[in-house]
């Protein structure tokens, strides 16, 4: 009989490197790279589309419950089918990014979600990243790991990473909505960013990529030697 492989959680705060992480851990433990984020971000591009307003949860919901949304593994990270159209590139962009953080304040969007994620991870073999992994759709997962850094630092590589665009904001402004957006986060009353209470912290502020690689693979194999 074939060994189930294991869920592996990585939550933590925007910025803290989870999708790097958790691309590195898929590739090398051979299983499937979903990330969560993607599904509250979608959600959001819908309502924005339509026209929403986004504190109205019942719209939300009723939205959500006639939405098909599909996650697809790629190398370069998950390709998103929002109702059979990809669009991957357009969950990066900024009034989706807030709004994803707004949509995913409301307990009914949230079920949802976690419903589908559930379904998604049920037969193990996959690394899964977002806020409530741990906590709330795989508390049970066989790894987890809660990945922060400091907000200045966090910042600083979101403010790399997105590259020198047309009308590209400051660093302090990516900073600031870095904050805002984690505020949001984490003090929401629905499932807010926390470690579980058997994640390994893993601080990335003062470590390199590969020492933080090397940490999370490290995590993996004491938790599923295989
Ligand atoms: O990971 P991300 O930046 O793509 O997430 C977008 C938003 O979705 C983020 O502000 C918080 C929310 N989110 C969540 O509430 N729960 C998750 N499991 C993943 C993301």
């Amino acid at each position: 009989m074939a060994v189930r492989k294991p869920v592996v959680a990585i939550d933590g705060p925007s910025g803290a490197g989870k999708s790097t992480i958790a691309a590195f851990l898929a590739k090398r433990f051979g299983l499937l790279n979903l990330e969560s984020g993607a599904m509250y971000r979608a959600t959001a591009l819908k309502a924005l589309r339509l026209g929403l307003p986004l504190e109205d949860e019942a719209a939300l919901a009723a939205m959500a419950e006639m939405t098909a949304i599909a996650l697809e593994p790629t190398e370069g990270g998950n390709r998103v089918l929002l109702d059979g159209e990809d669009v991957t590139t357009q969950l990066r962009e900024k009034d989706v990014t807030q709004a994803a953080s707004r949509v995913s304040v409301h307990p009914r969007v949230r079920a949802l979600m976690v419903a589908a994620q559930q379904r998604m991870g049920a037969e193990g073999g996959v690394v899964m990243e977002g806020r409530d992994i741990g906590t709330v759709v795989f508390p049970k997962a066989e790894v987890k790991i809660f990945l922060d850094a400091s907000p200045d630092a966090r910042g600083e590589r979101r403010f790399i990473q997105t590259g020198p665009t047309q009308g590209q904001p400051s660093a302090d402004d990516v900073k600031r909505e870095l904050r805002e957006r984690d505020e949001r986060d984490r003090t929401r009353t629905e499932s807010p960013l926390r470690p579980a209470e058997d994640a390994v912290l893993v601080d990335s502020t003062v470590l390199s990529l590969d020492e933080v690689k090397a940490r999370a693979e490290a995590i993996v194999l004491e938790k599923w030697p295989g």
